[in-house]
């Protein structure tokens, strides 16, 4: 096996579906290009519905990509699990009406197998637990026994976006051997087997989706639609022999910045090395979304940015750094990813002015309000309650510019919570004010 780099694989990828018939297309922007649907660009298919729901034309029938991708719905994962990151890139490759569950099997297998060279004994299909075609392609034409492959329900195996074209799938796991959990497949430990490839067959079409098991399909597909995901960083890392997605070569650049600052050893101390990932993904995250033009909020896109920034900020102090650190670690992200992505360079000027300014408005914020959290805390702990106060929450807030989400996160870490509903009463008060002293502004304008 070789240690190929992610910019090398992200290139075998592409070219291997190039010569398969495909159309290689840029990456989409982050930022979703006429859908309200969706906050930022989360998956390869994500910026395709149009050619998959056939409101488009797709420029070829065979299209594939490496797409940046952001999900920050496991954000409270990052850095503890070896494979959730914010910022992804997602390879796949896409069949609009044109081929189906044959191919998109066979090449998946050629690909891991032969291009990038991985151990087939290593690899653990899943299929959807009634899909008897896709059991017998794994196991008739790839020669798969029957106990490799594994049998998932809805809730893992079966892939829809809302409303649509939808279908099952099949998963391709790597086990990464008997040092990172118990034997048995993909169903005993997801530790030790590692999901890298989402291959979904697009057959039914169904109306508006409540929930994955209250699926109601209205009908088959006349042309039948293939979607791919395939992680580019797993890949990466369990090309490269390393522990995480945070150590390949896009991203541990950060982590060897973070280290200089601080002072620190990444690989000492558990707790300590969960910061250093977190930092490491976060930057990389925040460079690119603001790379296609997102800048700190108080809503949308703009908050996912603003969280990003500051919860490397406050990991970094966690490491022991006070000091300005993006004016280091931005630069570090973008010379390790302007290889994959030059274009970094022409906005970069601008993205780091407001990196930076965002950076110097928060600690400015932490300078004032980490006393008075450190105060509600030891008040709460003193009168024997594990939650700190709704009052003291909303001043930290209303007061001090301290943001709700980040005072939950540090309540957190003292194994505490706040009081949420006399915190929201609060907040519902202030509204309350807020409206009626725009009414009478309103009046007095009038
Ligand atoms: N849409 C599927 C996924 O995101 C495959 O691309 O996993």
């Amino acid at each position: 096996m070789k240690a190929y780099g992610v910019n090398e694989l992200r290139k075998m990828f592409l070219e291997f579906f190039e010569s398969k018939g495909h159309l290689a297309m840029k990456s989409f922007s982050l930022v979703p290009h006429n859908d309200n649907s969706l906050l930022i660009i989360n998956s390869g298919m994500a910026p395709l519905k149009p050619y998959f729901t056939g409101a488009e034309k797709p420029p070829r029938t065979r299209v594939t990509t490496c797409q940046k991708c952001i999900r920050t719905g496991d954000i409270e994962n990052v850095g503890k699990t070896a494979r959730h990151g914010t910022f992804f890139e997602m390879l796949g490759n896409f069949s609009f009406g044109d081929y189906f569950k044959h191919e998109a099997i066979a090449w998946s297998w050629e690909f891991l197998t032969k291009v990038v060279g991985l151990d087939p004994e290593r690899l653990y299909p899943s299929i959807y637990e009634n899909d008897e075609e896709a059991f017998e392609i794994w196991n008739k034409e790839i020669g798969i026994a029957p106990e490799r492959i594994f049998r998932f329900g809805k809730e893992d195996n079966f892939w829809e976006h809302g409303a649509g074209p939808c279908g099952p799938c099949s998963e391709i796991y790597v086990d990464r051997g008997p040092e990172y959990g118990v034997e048995g497949g993909p169903i005993a430990d997801e530790n030790r087997y590692i999901e890298i490839w989402d291959l979904v067959f697009e057959n039914y079409e169904v109306d508006n989706v409540k929930s994955k098991t209250d699926l109601h399909i209205v009908g088959e597909l006349e042309n039948k639609n293939i979607d791919t995901g395939a992680g580019l960083e797993r890949l990466a890392y369990l090309m490269q022999g390393k522990q995480n997605i945070y150590e390949t070569d896009e991203v541990f650049p950060v982590i060897e910045a973070a280290q200089k600052l601080s002072g620190r050893t990444y690989g000492d101390d558990e707790a300590m090395d969960v910061r250093f990932r977190i930092v490491a993904d976060h930057v990389r995250s925040a460079l690119m979304i603001m790379s296609d033009g997102v800048r700190p909020s108080n809503n949308g896109r703009g908050y996912v940015l603003r969280r990003l920034l500051r919860r490397t900020v406050k990991a970094m102090r966690e490491l022991g750094v006070t000091d300005p650190v993006m004016p280091t670690l931005l630069p570090t992200s973008k010379a390790a990813m302007e290889p994959s992505y030059p274009e970094l360079n022409d906005t970069f000027h601008d993205v780091s002015e407001a990196a930076y300014g965002e950076e110097d408005a928060f600690r400015r914020t932490l300078e004032s309000g980490t006393e008075i959290f450190d105060l509600a805390v030891a008040k709460a702990k003193e009168s024997g309650s594990d939650a700190v106060s709704g009052e003291d929450a909303f001043k930290l807030h209303d007061t001090y510019g301290f943001p709700i989400d980040l005072t939950r996160e540090m309540v957190q870490e003292q194994d505490m919570t706040v009081d949420e509903d006399a915190f929201q009463e609060l907040m519902e008060q202030q509204r309350v004010r807020a409206r009626k002293a725009r009414e009478a502004l309103g009046d007095l304008a009038w």
